[in-house]
């Protein structure tokens, strides 16, 4: 794969918030490819966060992909809201979600990508069947609900699993990893097969953090 195809994805959660506007216009004139944008429910990971009023801000404030990631219970409650809020792909967690194909099938419905992760102590095998309709893959390389977590290393070993499980499914979906995304760990990410790479911390406590954007994806091409 070519690095003309890697996303870098800073995620939302590591904003300033008294700055929103700015942080957004600094990171997609930096290069970035899209905004994460992390749903936290406190039901399904210990943590709160922002709903489609906050998605709505986003909309109007970027020209970037959102890329919505709901680490909520019933995500299919909040399907249509977010999408009308102008959110671009929704990732729904296996876990969370025991009719992972109708979900897919609304989402796409909805005219957003459709997206599932799971947890890192959550096998693959549930998305083996469903591989070839998804339009992105996440690994979450660490447990959800913080930003700045270390990345747990056995991620590498599942990226490589999924990578072979989607080109043997025929699927077309990016492959995505978050948490714990920074200079030491996105290069054995790229070489495992991933192509899109969440980065809260690695990008919003950089210095330069356009500069850190460069930087995560030269180490792609690098690899390449
Ligand atoms: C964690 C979230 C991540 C988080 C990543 O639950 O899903 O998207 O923002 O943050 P970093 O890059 O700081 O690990
Ligand atoms: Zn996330």
């Amino acid at each position: 794969m070519s690095a003309a195809t890697v996303r870098i994805a800073p995620s939302l959660l590591s904003v300033d918030f008294a700055r929103l506007a700015d942080q957004l216009a600094m990171i997609e004139a930096g290069g970035a490819d899209w905004l994460h944008v992390d749903v936290m429910d406190g039901c399904f990971v210990p943590n709160l966060t922002f709903g489609a009023k906050v998605i709505e801000t986003c909309r109007k404030l970027t020209a970037l992909p959102l890329d919505v990631h709901l680490m909520v219970v019933e995500p299919e409650k909040y399907f249509d809201s977010f999408a009308k809020a102008g959110a671009s792909v929704l990732t729904i967690h296996a876990e969370a979600a025991p009719h992972l194909h109708r979900q897919i099938v609304r989402i796409k419905e909805l005219g957003c990508m459709a997206g599932v992760t799971m947890n890192p102590a959550t096998p693959l095998d549930g998305v083996r069947e469903i591989a070839a309709e998804l339009d992105l893959l996440l690994i979450m390389s660490v447990n959800p609900g913080y930003g700045g977590q270390a990345f747990i290393p056995a991620s590498l070993d599942k990226i490589r699993r999924a990578r072979a499980l989607l080109d043997a499914a025929g699927s077309r979906a990016r492959l995505e990893v978050d948490g714990g995304i920074a200079r030491d760990t996105i290069q054995a990410c790229w070489r495992a097969g991933a192509d899109t790479f969440v980065a809260g911390n690695a990008i919003f406590s950089a210095k330069d953090p356009q500069r850190e954007i460069a930087a995560l994806r030269a180490l792609c091409a690098e690899s390449a």
